[in-house]
């Protein structure tokens, strides 16, 4: 069956979605100047029945032709490709035909030619409904029209009610089918839109397990047990740019969780009907089998926080503190969480009390390079949303640090060129997502940082390039 098709002749099948709609205008308008002129007041418009109905025919066999290259292009469901091929010929023929009575009639008044030539038009009337209605089936899916249609009138309409498609909650992980409940469903989200019974781009089918494993114009798409050699995984790891890179550009792209979870399912040898007790997990797949669990499994206590929501600040308030020397923005495009910069210049004795009222949302902070002292740093235990603090160059010291012991979702902070002492950062110990401590050019010694990074396993202590670096040397173990 497959045969070369030269590409100009695809090139011309491509206009067949333009033209389409000179037919459909043309006909249309035929049949409502016929039936409107057969009102006395209208018949005038009668003449112009026949120019138009001609126009429609001829355009009817033109969108016939360019369609017919267009289906040599393949990617098409058989079936509904065979209804709209024929229902579209009949429009093409039935309009040519009512043409020809409709001049035939010109001149003569035979009642018997008339009731065929009113057939003819009603015919046509029909297979262009029946054609339009195919042919968006094609390109848009066949359940296009009835894919938003309400639960109600679905019933009325006999169809089944809506199905989430995609993704149930797994609530037992262990239990949980790894075709049904995993991998079917990514393909479901993300792939099956373009590759089903009626759309086979690629030649390709995935909606059931047969086709699915059948493959498409290269061949089969997955090597079982062998991720790398399977044409599916090589697509999906392509860059995003990449011409064969699935899904193409400009859809919704795999996440990183996701294409590793079809690897794994390829390399334990693609089965259907294994549960994910039965197969084997690194660490890395059980992280990503975790987010379908819950999707903030992997996020730190700082990510989480940013996840959620918070009110406003109104905006009163924000060009208040800017005139303080406060510069405010939000952390993201999403959510209303705050960062705010200090000017340099400024005086921060105050500030702090000042930015009170909006430390619930406030959750970065840079008070680097200023004048901020242990006294002035006071109120920051009360801005327990903070998860980024920068103290760099500032005239605090160990009481100052003692200030920031209650700052559970602090995760980063910068005390470089500071006075802190490794006694000061031990008074950090009670902060659990602290990962990031940067204390270069401080008193801070590499035994001190070691200590505190015994208490706290996640925390990597950057020391700065004089001292050796305790974060390296945690690295290499
Ligand atoms: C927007 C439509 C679209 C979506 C969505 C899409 N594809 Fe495709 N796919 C295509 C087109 C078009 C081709 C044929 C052109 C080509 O080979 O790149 C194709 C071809 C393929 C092929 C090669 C088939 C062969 O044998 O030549 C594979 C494998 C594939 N897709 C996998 C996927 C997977 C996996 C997903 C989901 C993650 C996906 N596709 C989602 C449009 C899509």
């Amino acid at each position: 069956m497959e045969q070369e098709v030269s590409d100009f002749v695809l090139f011309l099948g491509r206009f067949h979605p333009l033209i389409l709609h000179l037919p459909i205008g043309f006909l249309v308008m035929a049949t409502i100047l016929e039936g409107v002129s057969r009102l006395k007041r209208f018949d005038e418009y009668n003449k112009a029945v026949e120019l138009v109905l001609l126009l429609g025919s001829l355009s009817a066999v033109a969108a016939a032709l360019l369609g017919y290259m267009l289906a040599q292009a393949g990617g098409y469901g058989e079936q509904l490709l065979i209804i709209h091929q024929w229902s579209g010929v009949g429009v093409a023929v039935a309009s040519a035909g009512a043409y020809l009575l409709k001049r035939y009639n010109r001149n003569r008044s035979s009642a018997l030619m008339d009731r065929a030539y009113l057939s003819l038009l009603t015919i046509m009337v029909i297979a262009l409904g029946i054609a339009g209605h195919y042919g968006g089936s094609l390109t848009h899916g066949s359940d296009y029209l009835t894919q938003y249609m309400p639960n109600g009138l679905r019933t009325v309409a006999g169809l089944p009610p809506k199905e989430e498609k995609g993704f149930k909650k797994i609530t037992n992980l262990e239990e949980a089918a790894v075709y049904n409940d995993i991998i079917d469903p990514i393909f479901e989200t993300r792939c099956t839109s373009c590759h089903n019974q009626n759309k086979k781009k690629g030649e390709l089918q995935m909606h059931t397990r047969q086709l699915l494993m059948k493959g498409g114009e290269g061949g089969p798409i997955i090597v079982e047990g062998e991720a790398d050699k399977s044409e599916m995984i090589k697509r999906i790891n392509l860059p995003e740019a990449h011409d064969d890179h699935m899904p193409p550009e400009g859809k919704r792209p795999l996440t990183s969780e996701y294409k590793k979870l079809l690897e794994w399912w390829v390399n334990s040898g693609a089965p259907f009907e294994k549960r994910v007790s039965e197969l084997k997990r690194s660490k890395e797949i059980q992280s990503a089998l975790n987010t379908l669990v819950d999707p903030q499994a992997n996020m730190s206590p700082a990510e989480k926080l940013l996840a959620s929501d918070i009110d406003p600040v109104e905006s009163k308030v924000q060009t208040e503190l800017q005139k303080h020397g406060v510069d405010l923005r939000p952390v993201s495009d999403r959510g209303h969480w705050l960062q705010a910069d200090i000017k340099k210049e400024h005086s921060v004795d105050s500030l702090l009390v000042m930015l009170k009222k909006v430390s619930p949302q406030l959750t970065w902070l840079d008070l680097g390079e200023t004048t901020t002292t242990d006294k002035a740093l006071q109120p920051i235990r009360e801005f327990p949303n903070l998860t980024r603090l920068h103290l760099q160059n500032t005239r605090i010291t160990d009481k100052g640090l003692s200030e920031l012991a209650g700052l559970a979702n602090l995760e980063y902070l910068n005390l470089y060129g500071t006075a802190v002492t490794d006694a000061g950062i031990q008074q950090l110990e009670k902060l659990d997502n602290l990962t990031k401590l940067f204390v270069w050019r401080t008193q801070v010694t590499q035994e001190g940082a070691q200590d505190l990074q015994e208490t706290l396993p996640n925390l990597k202590v950057y020391l700065g390039a004089e001292k050796k670096s305790v974060a390296l040397e945690n690295d290499s173990k």
